[in-house]
Parts: C-alpha cells; structure tokens; sequence
C-alpha cells in the first residue's frame, strides 16, 4: 500500500459489491462525489525556496486538545461492516496517529467503548481527542441521553451535521435495497433509548424542524464545544458565529445530501472569510493526498477530515490498513508542507495556491 487510493482498489476486491456501493456513493448522479476531488486537481502549489525551515511540527491544537496531525478521521457509519473489530480498530489506529477520530452516531460500537480502545491505544498515554458526531433528535429526551453517553465517554466536542433535514438519496443503494445493518449489528449509540427500538437504524430521525434555536438549546444543555457539520453558505457561517458554535466543519457530507453543491474546496474560502478567524473552520470532502490537505490548510482550514479513505483501509486492512493509510497521508503532509518551504502548519498561506493555467494568457 503505498497511497490512499491502493486501499480501495484492494478493498473493492474484497467487499460485497453493495457494501462497496454504500462507500463509494452518493446522491443522485453524484456530480459533487466527483466535484470533491476535482477541485484539488485543479489548484497548484507555488513553493517558496530557500527559507531555511526544515518542519517543526505539524501539530494541531483545536479546543484544547492536541493531535499530531491536522488530519481529522471524520464520521463515517456501521464500521463493523468492514472489519468485525469496527471502530475499535479505527480508534486505535487514529490514537496511534495522534489523529482525532469523530465517532459516528451511527457508530456499530458504542461510543464508550470506542473511547476506552483509543484511550488504550495511544502511544505516549495522550489519547488524542476523540468527537462526537450527532444528528439532532426531534425527542429532546433523546440528544440529550446521547450527549450525556458522548460527554461519559470522554468525547471533548460535539460535531452536529446540519445537511441532513431529510436522507440524501443514494441510487446506489436503492438499486441494492440496502437499507439495514445485517443481522448481528447494531448502532450501538442508540440502544436502550425507547422501549421497543433497539440499535435500528431507523431510529435516526432526521427532520427540517430544526432550526438556531435548537443549537441555542444543545448549548445550554453540555459545556461542550458544538461544532457544524455541513455548512456552505457563507451567511449560515456568520449565523454560526453569532450562535455561540464553536466551529465550523465545511463539508458537503461527501456528496451524498444535496448534488450538485460546491465541491467543499471551492465553498472554503467564502467561509474563511464570513468567520474572519473567529472559530475554527475545517474542511472534509475529497481528501486523497497530503497536497490535497495542504491546499486546504493554505486557504484557512485548521485542519482537514477524511471519509472513504479510512472506510477502504479499514476494510483492506482492520486496525493495520488503517494505521498504514494514516501514516501514508502524515508522510505526504510533511513532506508536501517542506516541499512548500514552511515550518509548520501555520505558514501555509493563500499565496502557496493558485488556479491551474487554463491556458494562453
Ligand atoms: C459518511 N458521512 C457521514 N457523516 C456524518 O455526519 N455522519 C455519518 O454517520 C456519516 N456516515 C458516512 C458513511 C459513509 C459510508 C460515507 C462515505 C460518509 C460523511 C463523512 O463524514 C464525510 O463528510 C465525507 O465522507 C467526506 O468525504 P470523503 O473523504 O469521503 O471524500
């Protein structure tokens, strides 16, 4: 395995093809799966030479925790149907990285569980901090016994995906009728919620009730920050802002709500510039390269998450493919952040990326 796409040519020759389907997919004729990837291809590095500045660090500190790499796992669903260790092996993987993990809602290991495995797993005793990801709940009662597991379990921030009022439809799996966990699997985050309903996947309501106000209330039920998850418009960065969030993660849920949105590249520097350096805003959609993470970070991300990537390894490889992917895509950062000619994360400047030449002038 020597880069992130290897795991997933390896992967697709081992997994059921509907499983596949699920990772590889999106919405409708998955215009923006594609558009994430390509908006990297097409902006270019502008190096500076001669600065005398080997890497010092390529640390993150973000709400207080820090991780070793602005290299974020972000959340992704049912881990168990790729390795029977599921997010276990991917948190000791991300812990070994020093990478912050955002444990799904959907997660098929209870987000406790998920965190004393990280907790065990963390090379120098310093886990690196693990997140939450929530779909907000029409039954208050129920976000907040899922906040209260997440706080339990140690988790230091909570990531609330906004770009979800209704499913996003994936043709992909409708084609397959996959619309369930196997037998034997649950989402273990929503056991015990309701009497009656235990781990289905159903249970997940998504609802265009949802408004601030909500957020306004998640805040004053945990002292946890609350992150977004899934804003593009600029103006919705500034509502954010004036919301009391404590970042922002722009992401397009890897192309599976809406088609046809911006690429998560293209929608980033409007809303580096709506937060002006208020709050963290990070970045996920289409990551494949330590360059790709290094245009993002140049344009005013803190950091960067990566999705399918990890679902590939993971199912290539368990905690070992994971472990090698993120130690591939750390190489690539340091080398592509030296290669740039800076130090550290923070002298990645706007200047270092420009449009690819589109032709005579
Ligand atoms: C996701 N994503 C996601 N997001 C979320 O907020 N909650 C979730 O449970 C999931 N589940 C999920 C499953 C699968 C199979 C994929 C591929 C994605 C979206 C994810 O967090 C992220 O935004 C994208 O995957 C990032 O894009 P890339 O890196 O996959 O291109």
């Amino acid at each position: 395995m020597l880069r992130a796409s290897d795991f997933e040519t390896a992967a697709r020759d081992r997994l059921d093809p509907v499983h596949t389907d699920f990772i590889a997919g999106g919405a409708r004729d998955e215009i923006t799966v594609r558009a994430n990837e390509e908006a990297f291809r097409r902006l270019r590095l502008v190096p500076r030479v001669l600065r005398g500045r080997p890497v010092r660090s390529l640390d993150v500190t973000l709400f207080g925790g820090r991780a070793r790499m602005p290299l974020l796992l972000s959340p992704t669903a049912f881990h168990k149907l790729l390795d029977p260790q599921g997010e276990v092996a991917t948190a000791r993987a991300a812990a070994a990285a020093g990478a912050i993990m955002i444990v799904s809602m959907a997660s098929t290991v209870a987000v406790g569980e998920v965190a004393d495995a990280a907790r065990a797993a963390a090379e120098d005793g310093a886990a690196p901090p693990l997140w939450f990801q929530l779909y907000l709940q029409p039954d208050r009662d129920i976000t907040e016994t899922l906040v209260r597991r997440a706080a339990d379990a140690g988790c230091s921030a909570l990531v609330v995906t906004v770009d979800s009022p209704v499913l996003g439809a994936n043709e992909r799996n409708r084609r397959n009728a996959f619309h369930d966990l196997p037998a034997g699997l649950r989402c273990e985050n929503l056991v015990d919620l309701r009497d009656g309903e235990s781990g289905h996947v159903r249970q997940i309501a998504m609802s265009a009730e949802f408004s601030w106000e909500h957020i306004t209330w998640l805040r004053s039920i945990t002292r946890l920050p609350v992150l977004l998850k899934g804003v593009l418009h600029p103006e919705d960065a500034r509502l954010a802002v004036r919301h009391g969030v404590g970042g922002l993660l722009v992401s397009n849920h890897g192309g599976r709500q809406l088609d046809t949105v911006p690429a998560t590249l293209e929608a980033l520097p409007a809303i580096v510039e709506a937060v002006a350096g208020r709050i963290p805003v990070l970045l996920d959609g289409g990551i494949r390269r330590g360059t790709d993470a290094v245009k993002a970070l140049a344009l005013g991300a803190r950091a960067v998450g990566v999705g399918r990537p990890v679902m590939w390894a993971l199912a290539q490889g368990g905690e070992k493919g994971v472990r090698r992917l993120l130690e591939l895509l750390r190489e690539e950062l340091s080398d592509a952040v030296a290669l740039c000619g800076a130090a550290a994360l923070d002298e990645l400047t706007p200047d270092l990326v420009r449009p690819a030449w589109s032709g005579p002038l």
